[in-house]
């Protein structure tokens, strides 16, 4: 019998790279614009690879960069097998996976499966073709309800305000079905009963995997599958976390998971296995665990540990169900603290922390902020984060311990949830903001020096302290903060995959080890908690007290 080469590494002794990598999310629009028209791009991505690399984390996810008429910032694939216009050529994408290969990084890519854009040549077909085609059963389309099927076929919501269903007009002119959107309008719902949508995207996942890329980032992987006759969902269809029940009508259904048993044999058919990674907004950690069992994908976002408050009690027991849930299944967990469509955790946690869930920049902005805790909290959550078992995610910037822009200014917001809630969500720019590489005003190197374009979404002037050039180096920046825990991370193994022991630890604060003999303690109470007896500080996110003492909301690692 043959193994499948991911077994075989196990066999090796050494554990895959991805149960315990750091991987670098990429938000291509707004990390490095090499050809300066405001808008990030490959060439950009490919000129600070060496800063990624340096960082010291394993891999790069890149949000889409396939054509797009960007409508939801490229969640709206027209073509999945090729490259937007604006950030490069599939030439410069393939110097690009060669340079990061060479340095050492894998590169994973974004996928999009449950929808594409409208401008897509296989919405015009199915336009054309007309209802009962087989161009239209790529899609979800129904007649509608009502007299003459005026009204929507049933009360789903799209994720961005609004019904999740747009009626069409047929080829006679006249007013015909509708068809289903979770998201924008022009982002129609694919339809994954059908053998047309299962082929393409086998295809796509081989065009990529056959230029070298390492794996993919599954976009809303937990909606690929509807309910049986579309039931009415009878209560808002989001947020997605947690408010709705188990057996909802399109959200994280069981029958997602034999899709997903079908991508694994696809990626382990190569001698270097590719790997995937689920966006997967589910009820709990244990139905996170159903996406990450041995035969389905190889990782999950934990987006139960991003969406804890800042509390002691919280954060344990989002920790310890994820770890329970994933050693049930022999998964890694991956932890992740933020991403392009969350609010940056240096704003969240400034905020008062008596609610768990998902809490939108809307959800925040008027209430009372300490930013000072905010970033406090932010540094210890990161070295909390990097000293958990199994892998973990970092979103550009944070690194930098920016802020969410809270204030940028109505006519410059492009997130669809904007327009499509009637100009009331502000929606998620705020986290997409363009990076400050150097230099002490806008655009602080995230565009070459004398072009004339602007940065596509404003960056604040305060920005001059958190460029890249000036915490380099700078003792007690954030940035230096994340090299040294990534350096001592990759140093020691023991920090990656594995399991925790909680030790006991002061009220309001959290204790554990890992092997080698490390501890990490984080203070989440107000008042400062003693080190472990004997224990030799190794680093901690803001200074100790003068007598070694952890101070409130910071994160220490000591060995002992
Ligand atoms: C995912 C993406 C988000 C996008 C949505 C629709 O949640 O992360 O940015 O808007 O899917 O594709």
């Amino acid at each position: 019998m043959v193994l499948p080469a991911s077994e075989m590494t196990e066999l090796t002794g050494r554990a895959p790279w991805w149960r315990s990598a750091v991987i670098y999310q990429v938000y291509i629009r707004s990390f490095a614009d090499a050809d300066g028209d405001g808008v990030g791009d490959i060439a950009g991505i490919r000129s600070r690879l060496g800063y990624v690399a340096d960082l010291g984390v394993d891999a790069v996810w890149i949000n889409p960069w396939y054509p797009s008429p960007m409508r939801d910032a490229g969640y709206d694939v027209s073509d999945f097998r090729a490259i937007e216009p604006s950030f490069g050529t599939l030439a410069d994408a393939e110097a690009m996976i060669r340079d990061a290969h060479d340095l050492g990084l894998r590169i994973l890519l974004d996928i999009v499966p449950n929808h594409l854009s409208d401008q897509h040549p296989w919405f015009a077909q199915a336009l054309s073709a007309g209802p009962g085609s087989r161009e239209r059963s790529r899609f979800i389309f129904r007649d509608g309800r009502g007299v003459e099927g005026h009204l929507p076929p049933n009360d789903w919501k799209s994720g961005f305000g609004g019904s999740a269903w747009t009626r069409v007009a047929e080829a006679d002119g006249r007013p015909g079905q509708w068809y289903l959107h979770l998201f924008t309008p022009e982002q129609p719902d694919l339809n994954w009963i059908s053998a047309d949508v299962r082929e393409e995207f086998d295809e796509t996942m081989r065009f990529w995997f056959d230029l070298g890329v390492d794996g993919f980032r599954i976009d809303v992987a937990h909606g690929l599958v509807k309910a049986d006759g579309l039931p009415d969902v009878g209560a808002t269809a989001w947020p997605p976390l947690s408010a709705h029940p188990v057996d909802h009508p399109h959200w994280d259904r069981d029958e997602v998971h034999e899709i997903y048993r079908a991508w694994r044999s696809l990626a382990d058919a190569y001698d270097d296995p590719r790997v995937f990674v689920a966006e997967a907004w589910v009820h709990n950690p244990e139905r996170l665990a159903r996406y990450v069992r041995a035969d389905e994908l190889h990782t999950a976002f934990n987006f139960d540990f991003l969406t804890s408050p800042w509390q002691a009690d919280e954060l344990r027991a989002s920790i310890q169900t994820s770890l329970r849930a994933h050693e049930s299944v022999g998964a890694p967990p991956t932890w992740v603290l933020s991403n392009h469509d969350t609010v940056r955790e240096v704003s969240r946690y400034a905020r008062p922390q008596d609610v768990r869930g998902v809490r939108t920049l809307n959800d925040l902005i008027d209430l009372p902020a300490d930013f000072d805790a905010g970033r406090r909290r932010a540094r210890a959550a990161a070295l909390l984060m990097l000293a958990l078992p199994g892998g973990a995610y970092i979103y550009q910037g944070e690194e930098l311990g920016l802020a969410e822009v809270e204030d940028l200014p109505d006519d410059v917001l492009r997130d669809p949830g904007w327009e499509q809630s009637g100009r009331t969500d502000r929606g998620r720019d705020g986290c997409r903001v363009p990076i400050p590489w150097s230099g002490d005003a806008p655009p602080f190197g995230f565009i070459p020096d004398n072009a004339p374009a602007v940065p596509w979404l404003p960056q604040p002037a305060s920005w001059r302290e958190l460029t890249v050039q000036a915490q380099t180096g700078a003792d007690g920046s954030t940035l230096e903060l994340y090299r040294r825990a990534l350096a001592i991370r990759r140093m020691r193994p023991e920090l990656g995959d594995g399991t925790l022991t909680w030790l006991e630890a002061p009220a309001g604060a959290l204790a554990f080890r890992r092997e080698w003999p490390f501890i990490c303690i984080v203070n989440v109470s107000a008042d400062p908690v003693p080190p472990p007896q004997g224990a030799r500080p190794l680093l901690s996110s803001d200074a100790l007290t003068s007598d070694g003492r952890v101070p409130p909301d910071v994160a220490a690692w000591f060995l002992r």
